[in-house]
């Protein structure tokens, strides 16, 4: 089975993005502190550097009108030939730069460690200290050049932390494995092990000597958090009775992350690594024996199936002989006594924001409670401004579902960068939880998810206990409070320039069809999500909001812990040739056309430049996914904008016109394809160098759709792919490195 299948793709069988699904973009941490300090020699001394000067720095209009050729405040315009639509088995980027890899699957990140043989015999165990597979999120942290610690100026050397959301299931395993398949009924313990240990997150140096970029195998900052590693439950649900397993009967604490897709930075120096399709992993009942209270929140997360779960992990043959439930804790059926004898709430205990100290290698990652359970793409800061609140932005990507905010009950000092987790203890657990409404006329409010509320505590639906509750089962508060469902939110980004806030909306095949889905949520159309259409991708017929939007928030008064906003659609994903008036509303070309934005950054060395990665399914029939670099204008910057909608009989639907605000019109000049990637693979995480003049890229699952039968045969000839290493090799994913050849800012 695949990513896409299985994860990224609405029409899955197993219907997982029914569930959830999340990944976050990003401002690296460059974007929210400016420091040149090392992080443990800072103290208070170091206090004034920081993000003052971060809103300081620009919000003028990024974008000129009065010449034909876009540019930011401080002059950088986009430079390079755009690269064209490919379907072959290769990285494209633009004449004039240069890609390297870095990192891929089952590298080692000690010395002790072999060399990845890359055929299904290299070990379980032996992933504790390799790379994990699909790499996503990530973010580079400066280190001081000499010594430890941080400086985040360093454009050097530094830490990398990088997500690793899933698996290619066929290539983790022999040939002769594979032949005997993978049934989830009854599953080779060992092969658990090592598909549990292939999923989490990379802590890892890298450093540059003559001119290239390698990882430090030496250093003592590497490691691998796993899907069984140790982590400390933190903030308002720390301890509730929803959170009691065998395990941990005080609830406080459950082993791994999982599904780790998009990310964050805190303005003290952390990563935020955001759990999204954990919801299929798990083995569960089909009601039975649930009270009409759990039964409700599990067909709201999970779904109510007698599924083993996408990879059968709580189904080793024979049975959980671990003594410690290292397999029992994925069945969440009602087994034991009570929750302190079984894994009922397991499922609970996955699903946050998490944050990991990359500075302190020893530190056990907190899963932030306060941040809310759903399936969390990524947690993207504002830029942080002393004495206001710390802010992060956050999508929920599954059909129909919201946008959340995160507002600090603290406020910033910058005091406590390089404070670590005791920081995160002041700013994550501590703060008030929103969920985004928009309206038809570009206004918007935050709507907060609290137990005080009496639409909450008075919801028909599910009785809340209390506030954990709320935040445990935040979605179906935010369904009481009457949240916008969107479609699919995956990363966020907050323009320095600005302070305009994007969300990519991948797809939604639901969008438009008559009746409602599971939850009750409206598939209607709405301002916010204005478009169904149909389009062939090869002879079959794909329906709903195909190619995805990107839509654009600006907090009332520019004060990101507003509780109104305007908002307008910033871009519209569709084909060059599709309708120009109600499909391609924002006139994309063959130098920019795209399908289902996911990945959204913005550069903290050029204020202003922002990139656009694709996780597609629907134009793969012409090109293989995609990374654009946009110089993305302003809020409001478009016009007021009717569409009008084809009826697609086969959904039930008529034609339907809305009206909604769209964007500027996308010109070569504010938005141009800058990579293609390899057959099968998704693009997804970037981060840079302080200077600009790197950046990092990942190719997520190149090949996925190679059939587990080639794979039994070794009918290598027939893989999707075979990057990066070529030759007849299994595919990899991998961390690409880009740097334009001479030096110079990327993109310009
Ligand atoms: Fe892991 Fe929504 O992408
Ligand atoms: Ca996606
Ligand atoms: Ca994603
Ligand atoms: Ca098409």
């Amino acid at each position: 089975m695949s990513h896409h299948m299985t994860k990224n793709h609405p029409d899955s069988p197993n219907g997982q993005d029914d569930i959830s699904k999340n990944d976050s973009g990003n401002p690296t941490i460059h974007e929210i502190i400016d420091i040149r300090l090392s992080r443990r020699g800072l103290l208070k001394g170091g206090a004034g550097m920081v993000a003052g000067g971060f809103m300081s720095m620009g919000l003028s209009a990024c974008v000129s009108d009065s010449s034909k050729t876009a540019t930011t405040a401080k002059g950088f315009s986009l430079g390079f030939t755009a690269v064209a639509k490919s379907l072959n088995d290769v990285l494209s980027v633009p004449t004039g730069y240069t890609a390297s890899i870095l990192y891929r699957t089952g590298d080692p990140i000690n010395g002790a460690t072999p060399a990845y043989v890359n055929d299904g015999t290299d070990t379980a165990a032996s992933f504790d200290f390799r790379a994990g597979d699909h790499h996503d999120g990530m973010a580079y942290f400066g280190m001081a050049s000499g010594g430890s610690g941080m400086d985040l100026n360093n454009s050097s050397r530094g830490i990398v932390c990088m997500n690793h959301e899933n698996i290619n299931q066929q290539f983790l395993h022999t040939a002769a494995e594979a032949g005997v398949g993978f049934s989830t009924a009854a599953r080779v313990a060992a092969q658990i092990d090592k598909e549990v240990n292939a999923h989490g997150v990379s802590v890892i140096e890298i450093s540059k000597a003559g001119g290239t970029f390698s990882v430090n195998t030496a250093s003592t900052y590497n490691r691998r958090l796993t899907a069984a590693s140790d982590m400390d439950i933190y903030g308002p649900a720390r301890g509730d009775t929803l959170m009691v397993t065998s395990y941990s009967n005080a609830g406080q604490k459950t082993r791994g992350t999982l599904n780790n897709c998009a990310m964050g930075i805190t303005p003290w120096g952390t990563y935020l690594t955001c759990e999204e399709n954990w919801a299929g992993y798990f083995k569960r009942p089909a009601s039975g024996g649930l009270s009409a209270k759990m039964a409700t929140a599990q067909n709201r997360y999970i779904g109510s199936s007698s599924s083993n779960g996408s990879y059968g992990w709580a189904n080793p043959t024979g049975g959980d002989t671990s003594g410690t439930g290292l397999y029992d804790r994925w069945n969440i059926n009602l087994t034991g006594a009570d929750a302190t004898a079984d894994y009922r709430y397991a499922a609970n205990t996955f699903g946050w924001v998490v944050e990991i100290d990359p500075f302190a290698p020893a530190s056990i990652p907190r899963k932030r409670t306060a941040l809310g359970r759903f399936g969390h793409e990524g947690a993207m800061p504002a830029p942080a401004v002393a004495g206001k609140p710390v802010v992060f932005y956050m999508g929920d990507d599954s059909r129909g579902e919201y946008i959340y905010k995160y507002v600090s009950t603290a406020n910033w000092s910058s005091a406590d960068v390089g404070g670590g987790l005791a920081a995160g203890n002041k700013y994550l657990d501590d703060g008030k939880f929103y969920v985004a409404k928009f309206n038809s006329d570009g206004s918007g409010s935050w709507v907060e998810l609290n137990i005080a509320n009496p639409t909450i505590s008075g919801y028909a639906t599910y009785a809340f206990a209390n506030q954990a509750d709320v935040l445990i089962n935040c979605r179906l508060a935010a369904d009481a409070v009457g949240a916008t469902p969107m479609d699919r939110p995956e990363w966020t980004g907050v323009n320095p320039s600005t302070g305009d806030i994007y969300i990519t909306l991948t797809n939604n095949s639901d969008r438009g069809k008559t009746g409602t889905t599971t939850g009750g949520k409206s598939r209607g159309l709405d301002a916010a999500n204005p478009r169904y259409y149909s389009d062939l991708k090869g002879a079959a017929t794909q329906t709903g909001n195909v190619n995805g939007h990107i839509i654009r928030i600006r907090e009332s008064a520019k004060d990101h812990s507003a509780t109104t906003f305007q908002w307008d659609i910033y871009l519209f994903g569709a084909e060059a040739g599709a309708d120009a008036t109600n499909i391609n509303v924002s006139s994309l070309t063959a130098d920019n056309d795209f399908s289902s934005p996911d990945g959204l950054w913005f550069s903290r060395a050029v204020p202003g430049l922002m990139w656009l990665q694709t996780d597609d399914g629907a134009y793969t029939d012409v090109t293989n996914c995609m990374m654009l670099a946009a110089l993305p204008g302003t809020m409001g910057d478009g016009a007021a904008t009717t569409i009008t909608n084809t009826a697609v009989p086969a959904n039930g639907n008529a034609n339907q016109t809305v009206a909604t605000i769209a964007g500027k019109k996308a010109t070569t000049d504010t938005l141009r394809r800058f990579l293609v990637g390899p057959k099968g693979c998704e693009i997804t995480g970037i981060t840079e160098t302080p200077d600009g003049q790197t950046i990092f890229v990942n190719i997520q699952h190149p090949g996925e759709n190679t059939a587990l039968a080639d794979v039994a045969s070794n009918t290598t000839a027939s893989f999707e792919s075979h990057w990066p290493d070529g030759g007849n090799a299994r595919p990899r994913s991998a961390t690409v490195v880009i740097t334009k050849n001479g030096g110079g800012l990327i993109g310009s």
